[in-house]
């Protein structure tokens, strides 16, 4: 057979070194260029004390190859075949499609433990690495997986690590460590991807930035528990790896059957964290099914009305949206049977006559009367204890103990249907089917709002199970209503994994409108997604989750470079803030185009309490950024703002997007550049040369404040 495979793609090499019926990656990173090298010139010595050959970490480690790392695959037979030794049978590369994708496909066996392993690595043509991995029960009786992990080496040089983490308001907040011997994991074990999951894990050269430095990071696209690691082993070699967390006795593969482990998404960088989210973006932009209308202005109504549904005040509030500009308006939680409040009606899916006699016809009608989108909240995995369906079918509750044994601790008032339950799946189809066939809904707000920490089928551990479920309705249901796009809400950000995104349009960040928090949230979010996936809305003045109080434009700008919206009760904004909200709304609607198309740019501004990210076009004609103050700054004056991106050859016109709010600078302190565009219109011309390598002289703005660059090429 062959010794080697070499992917090669977007400044990114693969070499797999396949000798002795292994599979090893003997590089994931810097393009080593047009000739596959000799994967044996990489072979190390062995340690003192040590294996007879030397060891390096197997594309799935075993112990039987060597590897005293955690590893890659974990399962038994009633407790025996523990130790599977896999050997190669079939290696090959294809040619994945048009897009110039290249794939290695790989089949491993082991016919002592009966197993059979297939790995695919596909390598876009952006550079992206995708693992895909399943295994399949070819021995006699059940074999209990219990690990199927995508495992990838990093060099020694990666000396920090980075992940992120968070809870509910405070999603993707980033950490930092530097990579010592041991293993650092964080696992997800909500049921749900988690208000705390990392979204990456990445390991880099020391103080690697936005902009600088090499990194290697992986993503797990998948829904349900899942385990993320950096581990550095005792003699040195140092892996990344991903993968579901399966439950005790979870996955049983009968004869014959197959697990399936969610995609793992592996970016490598030399250009930072810039480069590392460039690849994950330019692969997102170019799937199937990836947003290619215009992302609508959105209004939804929860922040604004809570549960307090009624027909003259909703219709009000759509009167004072559509005259803002919105083109979406999202009516949120409180319209179906019984839900005054979030202790019931959790899966009666029928809308409530007493509020809504007449059905929600009256409200949709006004709202596509003035030319918007109509919109709806719905919770499709949950129940409420307090519900006729629970009554009716209170084994549709998942339960751990089968289907009438204790129910686990509830959350929020609510517990989680049953959606391996094919009965329980049907009828929870069929209510949303109705719901989107009776109504011209063009979007749905899909929340999920509790931790399922003991899903059970039947008393099985149902965590894999369920999220196949919620993945199968979701895909059924876009199959059925083409046209309506959907939004992944999990008390915020609790469901942000390219697992969801596979059948949902963009994601709710977070339940804060706290531009401050956003800030960090969406900076952690756009790691992976581009920001037309993000949904973000500017809510009241005073924010419902910290009572922080911030000036429009600085929450305004927070959500222009995402999908923006509103969440706010907008018919009673004074004058002067409507026609504010009017201005940035138009000035949205003329910029979505280039902020949800180009690459996202982030400013390395060490020793200062701001930050400055946004975007410039692919053909570097255009850019806008923020310059967002967060803190008090440690310096009088800012320091200038190097513009990373943009054509050195070429000079810009550089001036305030929006104008600039007078509140927001600090005591006159604005630079010449800016003075001249304010008083004049003016703009500053200046190359890119200067601009990158010298940089933009800014004001010093109050902390909490931002304002908008706009660059054009002259
Ligand atoms: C969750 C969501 C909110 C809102 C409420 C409604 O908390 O994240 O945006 O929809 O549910 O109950």
């Amino acid at each position: 057979m062959i010794d080697r495979l070499y992917l090669r793609a977007a400044g990114v090499s693969v070499l797999l070194d396949l000798r002795d019926a292994d599979a090893r990656v003997a590089h994931w990173g810097a393009d080593l260029g047009e000739q596959a090298p000799d994967p044996a010139f990489f072979a190390g010595g062995t340690g003192a004390s040590s294996f007879d050959a030397p060891v390096t970490a197997s594309l799935i480690p075993q112990p039987a190859r060597g590897w005293r790392g955690t590893p890659g695959i974990e399962g038994n037979r009633s407790g025996r075949s523990f130790s599977p030794r896999l050997v190669l049978q079939d290696a090959r590369t294809e040619s994945a499609d048009p897009a110039g994708s290249q794939r290695a496909v790989l089949v491993f066996t082991d016919d002592a433990s009966g197993l059979r392993v297939d790995v695919a690595l596909t390598l876009g043509a952006d550079g992206l690495l995708l693992v895909d991995q399943s295994v399949t029960n070819t021995g006699t009786g059940t074999y209990g997986l219990d690990v199927l992990d995508a495992t990838l080496p990093v060099p020694a040089q990666a000396g920090e690590s980075l992940d992120l983490t968070g809870h509910w308001s405070r999603e993707k907040h980033q950490q930092r460590r530097r990579i010592d011997q041991g293993t650092w994991v964080r696992s997800g074990r909500h049921g749900r991807t988690g208000h705390d999951s990392t979204l990456i894990i990445a390991a880099g050269t020391p103080g690697f930035g936005w902009r600088d430095g090499e990194v290697w990071a992986l993503h797990l696209g998948w829904s349900g528990d899942h385990t993320s690691r950096v581990e550095r082993a005792g003699d040195g070699q140092t892996v990344l790896a991903v993968g579901e967390l399966l439950h005790s006795g979870e996955v049983a593969l009968a004869e014959g059957e197959t697990y399936v482990a969610p995609t793992v998404y592996a970016s490598y960088s030399r250009d930072g964290l810039d480069g590392m989210s460039a690849r994950f973006h330019s692969w997102v932009r170019a799937r199937d099914g990836h947003p290619s209308t215009p992302r609508p202005v959105v209004l939804n109504t929860w922040e604004a009305v809570y549960f307090n549904h009624d027909l003259g005040v909703l219709s009000e509030l759509a009167d004072a949206a559509a005259d803002l500009g919105v083109e979406r308006f999202v009516l949120d939680d409180g319209w179906f049977l019984g839900r005054r409040d979030d202790t019931t009606g959790l899966g009666d899916w029928f809308v409530d006559p007493d509020v809504w006699p007449n059905g929600l016809t009256p409200l949709v009608e006004h709202v596509r009367g003035k030319g918007m989108q109509f919109g709806l909240w719905v919770e499709p995995e949950m129940i409420s204890e307090d519900s006729r369906v629970a009554r009716e079918h209170p084994d549709w509750i998942s339960r751990p103990d089968g289907r009438h044994g204790r129910m686990s601790l509830p959350w929020r008032h609510q517990q989680v249907i049953d959606l391996v339950n094919p009965d329980a799946w049907a009828y929870v189809f069929e209510r949303l089917d109705a719901l989107l066939s009776e109504y011209p809904i063009g979007f749905l707000k899909w929340d999920q709002n509790r931790d399922q920490l003991e899903l059970g089928h039947d008393g099985r551990a149902s965590t894999h199970e369920q999220t196949l479920a919620v993945y199968r309705l979701l895909d059924e249901l876009r199959a059925a209503h083409p046209g309506v796009e959907i939004e992944s809400c999990s008390s915020g950000g609790g469901r942000v994994d390219l697992g969801i995104l596979g059948r949902t349009d963009r994601v709710w960040a977070s339940d804060t409108n706290d531009a401050l928090e956003r800030q960090s949230i969406q900076r952690g979010t756009g790691l992976v997604l581009p920001p037309e996936l993000i949904g973000s809305h500017v809510g009241p003045g005073t924010s419902h989750t910290t009572r922080r109080t911030h000036d429009l434009s600085f929450r305004a700008i927070t959500s222009l470079f995402a999908h923006f919206g509103m969440e706010w009760d907008v018919r009673t904004l004074g004058e002067g803030e409507r026609d504010q909200l009017r201005e940035v709304i138009a000035f949205y609607k003329a910029n979505r185009d280039l902020i949800h198309s180009g690459r996202a740019v982030h400013v390395d501004r060490p020793g200062t309490e701001d930050a400055a990210y946004g975007t410039v076009a692919h053909d570097r004609s255009r850019a806008l950024l923020a310059y967002v103050v967060l803190a008090t700054s440690p310096n009088e004056t800012p320091a200038r703002l190097r513009i990373p991106g943009l054509d050195p050859d070429r000079h810009y016109r550089v001036a305030p997007g929006l104008p600039v709010d007078p509140h927001a600078v600090a005591f006159g302190a604005v630079p010449v550049w800016l003075k001249d565009a304010i008083a004049s219109g003016e703009a500053a011309v200046v190359s890119g040369r200067v601009l990158a390598e010298a940089g933009l002289p800014l004001p010093a703005l109050h902390p909490e404040h931002a304002m908008v660059l706009e660059l054009v090429a002259v």
